[in-house]
């Protein structure tokens, strides 16, 4: 199989997580690449015609895309762990809590979008303050979460993890953690995985 990344993505980072815990990493090959809405990468578009990264190409040459469904295949591929419950309330929560996590990252990374590459007398304010609620909003719902995280590790938990870090990344004055001490207090314990320090953004 073989990756399309770029080591900045909170959506890779949750992809790579994955790939590690599963201890898939010798039958993934990773290709770095730079892609923007501007600037699409051709390569990248052969196997995805609407770009995004991360994508995965199977070793039956199909992409596949976007995070969600690359981390419910690379699940699959593992018969001795799971990181989704298999059926139940519990699947469902932790296929929402994933969905939650996503969604503060879609937030976070389109907000980045605007600010750092819409030229200014473009921006929209109003649009940029409604990512950042939508980003404090997934936050308020993970910080009421975070008392019963405990140990697990699924899809939600992982999600949940590349969202704080990327919010550490990306929006270092944010000071979330100050405001969400119940998910700054369980990250600061799960962020110690070798999976995670390995997968760190880029500095
Ligand atoms: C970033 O630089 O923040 C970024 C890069 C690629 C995808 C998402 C975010």
């Amino acid at each position: 199989m073989k990756l399309f990344y770029a080591p900045a993505s909170p959506f890779v980072r949750k992809v790579m997580v994955f790939i590690k815990e599963l201890g898939l990493e010798d039958k993934v090959e990773l290709v770095k690449i730079s892609t923007t809405v501007i600037d699409q990468n051709a390569d990248l578009a052969a196997s995805n015609p609407v770009t995004k990264i991360p994508t995965l190409v199977m070793d039956n040459g199909k992409g596949l895309f976007d995070s969600r469904v690359i981390t419910a295949y690379l699940d699959s591929l593992v018969s001795s762990k799971s990181l989704y419950p298999a059926e139940g309330e519990a699947r469902w929560d932790v296929l929402c809590m994933e969905a939650l996590a996503d969604g503060l990252m879609d937030a976070a990374v389109n907000n980045r979008y605007e600010r750092g590459m819409r030229p200014a007398d473009k921006q929209w304010d109003a649009w940029s303050d409604g990512q950042v609620k939508k980003v404090h909003g997934a936050l308020t719902a993970l910080d009421g979460m975070a008392a019963s995280f405990g140990d697990r590790i699924d899809a939600g938990i992982v999600g949940a993890a590349c969202s704080c870090g990327y919010l550490d990344f990306r929006y270092p004055d944010i000071g979330w953690r100050e405001s969400y001490p119940a998910l700054g207090a369980w990250y600061a314990k799960f962020s110690k995985r070798t999976s995670m320090q390995e997968t760190q953004p880029p500095s």
